[in-house]
C-alpha cells in the first residue's frame, strides 16, 4: 500500500494544537490530518514546533515554545526532566497523570480488546509523588561526549548514559551512593560497559532500600573477570554506608547469560515490612516497586477478589508472597506458584515467618504448570500478576478455558492486559467487569492496572 506523501518535512517548524496525550507521554497534534507525536507539550496547549523525523504514516517533533499552556501544566520537580528518560510526565499535575492514564488504558482496551465501552474506574493516585521507590537501577556506560558514566539512559539517544546528579524517584542516600560507585569504579580503573562492542566490567548498579527496617541491598551487575579491588569496593561502600547489609554480583557473559551469582559483602538479601509482614528479599526478587502505596496495592487487590473463608485461590506469579499473605489469612487455601527459585525459597520462609500454613509454594513456569493445576484442582478465584509481557498464549488459552469463577490480572502493562483480555474473552465465556487503575508510578507514563474478569456461564 502506498502511504500518502506527508504534509511536513524534517526541519519544519509548526504551530500546532495538541489534542492528546499518547502512552510514553508525548502530545499528539494533527496537521492536515497527519498525527505528529510533540515531545514535552500537553493536551490543551497550542505550541511552536520543530519538525525532527518523519515516519511512514507520523512524525515526531520537538515543542520549542508552548504559546497557550494547559491549566494542567506545572513545573517540573527534576532537574534532569527532559533529557532522562525516565520521568516524562513530571510537567503535568498528579491528578491529570492518573486520568491521562486511565483514559490510555480505556483506549487501549478499546483499540487492542476491541471493547465498545471498557469499565475503567476512575484513576487512583496511590503513594507519594517522588521518592516512591523501593529500587533503582543505575546504568554504567557511555556519557556525553563518550566519557565513561553511571546514570540513566537519555531520553532520545538511549544508548547514552545521562549522569544524575540527584534522581529523584527514591529517597537519600540513593544518590550518595551512586556517586560513591561511580567515582571508586573509576578510580580503580574498572572499565564501564560499551554496548557497541560488548564489553567492560561494570554493568548496572541495584540499589534496593527498607523503609521500615532501614536495611540497604546492592546488585552490582558485571561482565565476567575477578579485579579483588571489587571486593575492596563493596566493603568500601559497606564502610560509608553502614545501612548496607549485603553487595551482590552478578556476572553475565558477552551474551547477556547470567554467569554466576556471589556475595561480596555481608548477605544476599534485605528484610522489609509490609502491614505487619516480615519479607525477605533476595537481590534477584521481584519486589513491588512504590514502597509508598504497598498496603493500597494489598488493598485494592483484596477488595478486588473477594477471597472469603472457603475459598481455594491459585496465584500465578507470585514473587516473594507479597499478595500470598494476606490473601492466605483470607482464604481456605491457596497455591502459588513463581519461576524464581530464589523468590519461591523466600515466599516459603516469608509464610513461615507471617504464621501461614494454608500456602502451597510452587517452583514452576507458569505455562507449563497451568494445565495440570487447573484438570486436578477447583478454584474459587485466579490471581495472575505477571511481567510486563503478560501472559504466555498457553497460559492465556488455559485460563480462556477454566472452570473458575472469578479471575483477577494484575498489570504494569496495559498493551499486554489488553491483548490478554481480547484471548480471555474470546467466545464470550470471560467477561471484563471493571479495570481499577493506580497511579503506581507518578512523573513516568507507566501505570498499574487490576482487572476483575468473570465467567458469563458460572
Ligand atoms: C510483576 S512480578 C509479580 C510478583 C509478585 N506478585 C509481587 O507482587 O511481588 C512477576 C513475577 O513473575 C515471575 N515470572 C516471570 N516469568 C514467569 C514464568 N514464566 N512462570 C512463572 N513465574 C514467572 C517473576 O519471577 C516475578 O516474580
Amino acid at each position: 500500500m502506498n502511504l500518502p506523501s506527508p504534509p511536513v518535512r524534517a526541519g519544519d517548524e509548526l504551530r500546532l494544537e495538541i489534542a492528546d496525550l499518547a502512552f510514553g507521554g508525548r502530545g499528539v497534534a494533527r496537521t492536515s490530518g497527519f498525527v505528529v507525536f510533540v515531545k514535552g507539550a500537553l493536551p490543551g496547549e497550542v505550541a511552536r514546533v520543530r519538525v525532527r523525523r518523519v515516519r511512514p504514516g507520523y512524525a515526531e517533533g520537538e515543542c520549542l515554545e508552548v504559546l497557550v499552556s494547559s491549566r494542567d501544566r506545572v513545573a517540573p520537580p527534576c532537574r534532569h526532566f527532559g533529557e532522562c528518560g525516565g520521568c516524562d510526565l513530571q510537567h503535568l499535575s498528579r491528578r491529570a497523570q492518573a486520568e491521562a492514564k486511565r483514559l490510555q488504558v480505556k483506549a487501549l482496551l478499546q483499540r487492542v480488546a476491541g471493547l465498545e465501552d471498557p469499565p475503567v474506574r476512575a484513576a487512583e493516585p496511590a503513594g507519594e509523588e517522588t521518592q516512591y521507590r523501593f529500587r533503582m537501577d543505575f546504568d554504567w556506560g557511555t556519557g556525553p561526549g563518550g566519557r565513561p558514566s553511571l546514570g540513566l539512559h537519555h531520553a532520545d539517544r538511549a544508548a547514552e548514559i545521562l549522569p544524575i546528579e540527584t534522581c529523584l524517584l527514591m529517597p537519600e542516600p540513593v544518590n550518595q551512593i551512586r556517586t560513591l560507585f561511580a567515582r571508586r569504579a573509576a578510580d580503580s580503573g574498572f572499565s564501564p560497559w560499551d554496548a557497541r562492542r560488548r564489553k567492560g566490567l561494570m554493568r548496572r548498579l541495584g540499589i534496593q532500600m527498607a523503609r521500615a527496617t532501614g536495611e540497604i541491598l546492592i546488585t552490582l551487575e558485571t561482565g565476567r573477570g575477578d579485579p579483588p579491588a571489587l571486593q575492596e569496593l563493596a566493603r568500601a561502600a559497606a564502610r560509608a554506608f553502614p545501612r548496607i547489609v549485603g553487595v551482590v554480583r552478578r556476572e553475565f557473559d558477552r551474551g547477556d547469560r547470567l554467569a554466576g551469582v556471589s556475595i561480596l559483602y555481608g548477605r544476599d538479601h534485605l528484610f522489609e515490612n509490609v502491614e505487619g509482614d516480615r519479607f525477605k528479599i533476595p537481590a534477584g526478587a521481584f519486589f513491588q516497586p512504590n514502597a509508598t502505596a504497598w498496603a493500597q496495592l494489598r488493598e485494592v487487590v483484596a477488595r478486588e477478589m473477594e477471597t472469603g473463608p472457603g475459598d481455594s485461590v491459585l496465584e500465578l506469579y507470585c514473587g516473594v508472597g507479597f499478595f500470598t499473605l494476606p490473601l492466605a489469612r483470607r482464604s481456605r487455601q491457596i497455591v502459588a506458584l513463581d519461576c524464581s527459585r530464589e523468590a519461591v525459597v523466600a515466599a516459603r520462609d516469608n509464610a513461615a515467618l507471617g504464621g501461614v500454613a494454608n500456602a502451597r509454594f510452587l517452583c514452576r513456569d507458569a505455562a507449563d504448570a497451568l494445565p495440570a493445576l487447573l484438570e486436578e484442582n477447583r478454584f474459587d478465584v485466579v490471581l495472575v500478576d505477571p511481567p510486563r509481557t503478560g501472559l504466555p498464549p498457553a497460559a492465556t488459552l488455559a485460563l480462556a478455558r477454566a472452570a473458575v469463577p472469578r479471575l483477577l490480572y494484575v498489570s504494569c502493562d496495559p498493551g499486554t492486559l489488553a491483548r490478554d483480555s481480547k484471548v480471555l474473552s474470546r467466545g464470550g465465556r470471560w467477561c471484563l467487569r471493571s479495570v481499577v487503575t493506580l497511579d503506581l508510578f507518578p512523573q513516568t507514563h507507566h501505570v498499574e492496572c487490576v482487572a476483575r474478569l468473570e465467567r458469563r456461564d458460572n
